[in-house]
């Protein structure tokens, strides 16, 4: 059988991270593209050279010619610029829209039969851009977030609760912004909803805690997260190219799905083979429903934007 091959497009901080936990996890082929000469194959021989340590045998290149991608399973794009503090996700609009155009037409034109995850900011309307620009079937490109968000949000619970990571189980819904929707009704430890373990209060501290994740860490570094979201990425190109039917909340093409009415926006997806195969569909309360509404709202203003700009 023919072995995957996984193109990370910018070998910047997200970028390189997500190719290196990929070689490690074996996934397959891995290439590491970035617009500045010898970065991506500086950063990728220096991961190459760590692999008689790791007793992995790593099958990494970087380099800045798009030619060497050709035919990738699984296509993460990472290129853009992260926010630094003071500033919002929704800052980068008009940068990373411009650089996930140019980067998408590469992909359509070297892997047409990728899937196509996207990492850039505003998360949301860059996996509009990358779903426009490629004009690949929509369960074939996606954005990650919510697996980040999630594993934020359970992360938390699993410090505050004493309990393993592995048990914690979130979903959590809409646009990768402060309005994002964590769900603590659908959120348990090995089955147990956390409203049976945790007050009111301190639930509601750590939503908010969640929700404020991304801007938490750029406060304390002075630019963006990348160890958890490249974490995540990785999580996600490892269900499609193993065709694992993990449910990972990741940015997915709605259509009648929560009365969506067509638009990509973070919900529980199945991942696998086919890409994004199912949008699993939760019976959501009143409130709940109200908070995804209005992140949707969010989500439509910012992909209303990102096409008036590129069209101008
Ligand atoms: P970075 O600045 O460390 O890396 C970006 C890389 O992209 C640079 O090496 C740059 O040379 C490269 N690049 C720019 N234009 C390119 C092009 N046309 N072709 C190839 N490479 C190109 O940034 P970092 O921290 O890796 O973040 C990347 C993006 O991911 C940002 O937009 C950031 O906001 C976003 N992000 C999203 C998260 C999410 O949850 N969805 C989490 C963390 C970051
Ligand atoms: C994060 O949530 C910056 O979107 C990025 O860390």
């Amino acid at each position: 059988m023919a072995k995957n091959k996984i193109t990370v497009v910018g070998a910047g901080n997200v970028g390189a991270t997500t190719a290196f936990l990929a070689a490690l996890k074996r996934l397959g082929q891995v290439v590491l593209v970035d617009i500045v000469k010898g970065l991506a194959e500086g950063k990728a021989l220096d991961m190459a050279e760590a692999s008689p340590i790791e007793l992995s045998q790593q099958d990494l290149i970087g380099t800045t010619d798009w030619a060497a991608t050709a035919g990738s399973d699984v296509v993460i794009i990472t290129s853009g610029v992260p926010r630094k503090p003071g500033m919002s996700r929704d800052d980068l609009l008009a940068t990373n829209a411009g650089i996930v155009r140019d980067v998408s037409r590469k992909v359509a034109e070297f892997s047409p039969h990728a899937a196509v995850i996207v990492v850039c900011n505003p998360l949301d309307a860059m996996v509009h851009v990358a779903a426009q620009v490629t004009g690949f079937p929509k369960n074939r490109v996606m954005g990650m977030a919510g697996a980040l968000d999630a594993a934020r949000f359970s992360y938390f619970l699993a410090a505050e609760l004493g309990v393993s990571v592995e048990d914690v189980k979130c979903v959590l819904m809409g646009g990768h912004g402060d309005d994002m929707v964590p769900l603590p009704r659908f959120t348990t430890v090995s089955g147990v909803p956390i409203a049976r373990l945790l007050p009111q209060d301190k639930i509601d501290r750590l939503i908010d805690r969640t929700r404020k994740g991304g801007i938490e860490i750029v406060n304390l570094l002075g630019y963006s997260a990348y160890y958890a979201p490249a974490a995540g990425a990785v999580k996600m190109a490892q269900a499609i190219l193993q065709d694992t039917k993990n449910l990972i909340c990741c940015c997915a093409w709605c259509e009648r799905q929560y009365g969506v009415g067509g638009c990509f926006v973070g919900v529980p997806t199945l991942l696998g083979r086919g890409g994004v195969e199912k949008i699993v569909e939760l019976d959501l309360d009143a409130s709940e429903k109200t908070q995804f509404d209005a992140s949707l709202g969010r989500v439509k203003e910012l992909v209303t934007r990102v096409d008036q700009l590129l069209a101008s």
